[in-house]
């Protein structure tokens, strides 16, 4: 039995990890930002009583991952997997107008940095922020969900700069991450998760959840030291950065 944290667990690869996580018996704290609009995960918190508890966090507030860690530590002594899941694109909602993110010539810098926020900096801050935790934890783990579109290698085309720059940085942040805490035992890895059906990848994407998810996880599950800071598919294979 794991204690696993996921961020984002309300819908698309969030809920899913949370599925999985919670059909194997692990123990799952699901990070979401509005518990009254939750009805997937209390549907699961019927179907797995006493496994799943929510946690309120927003990745783009410092206060609101101060305060979950805050509550999380009244009944956790430490945290197994961290999976950092939560994202947004420049279609989603919380990006307000796509031009701002992908159009030259109608760029907006702040539109831009809050995608930073949610995409490279939020992983990083979580992680901080329950390093105490994740040093108390047994065999513990951190993953990032990264993006193809983050490779600077696969970058063959103009535009799309919010999104793909945001995971291109929490690349590099979470690699450096990696080497950090290495020392305590901590294994961080980021994972392109491929392109998958959820709102954010439409119902054209070649993976559904459960594909990109179960493959994830047969990849979490044999991280060893030598997997530390590196980038890899949903499916085990490294993915260049
Ligand atoms: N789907 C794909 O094809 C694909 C491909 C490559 C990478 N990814 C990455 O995979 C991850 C999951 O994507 P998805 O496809 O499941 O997207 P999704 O269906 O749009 O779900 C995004 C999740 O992130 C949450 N979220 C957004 N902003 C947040 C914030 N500030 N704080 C906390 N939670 C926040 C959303 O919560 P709300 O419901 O409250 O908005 C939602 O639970 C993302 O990091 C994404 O970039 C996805």
């Amino acid at each position: 039995m794991k204690r696993v944290l996921i961020t984002g667990a309300n819908r698309g690869l969030g809920l899913e990890f949370t599925r999985y996580a919670l059909g194997r018996g692990d123990q799952v704290f699901a990070g979401l930002r509005n518990p009254n609009k939750a009805t997937a995960l209390q549907e699961l918190q019927a179907l797995y009583p006493g496994q799943l508890q929510l946690l309120r966090i927003d990745v783009a507030s410092r206060a609101s991952i101060e305060a979950s860690a805050r509550e999380l530590r009244t009944n956790l002594s430490g945290l197994d997997l961290l999976i950092n899941n939560a994202g947004i694109n420049s279609r989603s909602a919380d990006a307000g107008e796509f031009d701002k993110h992908v159009k030259l010539g109608r760029l907006e810098p702040e539109a831009m940095i809050d995608m930073f926020r949610v995409n490279s900096l939020g992983p990083l801050l979580v992680a901080q922020q329950y390093l105490d935790l994740l040093k108390a934890g047994d065999e513990p783990k951190v993953v990032s969900i990264s993006s193809w579109l983050g490779s600077l290698s696969d970058k063959q085309s103009g535009g799309n700069y919010s999104y793909c720059a945001s995971k291109t940085t929490l690349n590099m942040l979470m690699r450096a991450f990696a080497f950090d805490v290495l020392e305590h035992g901590i294994i961080s890895v980021l994972l392109n998760p491929g392109w998958v059906q959820t709102d954010m990848g439409g119902n054209r994407a070649k993976l559904t959840p459960s594909e990109s998810v179960a493959g994830m996880f047969k990849l979490i599950d044999n991280l060893t030291e030598e997997h530390a800071g590196r980038f890899f598919d949903w499916d085990g294979k490294e993915h260049p950065w």
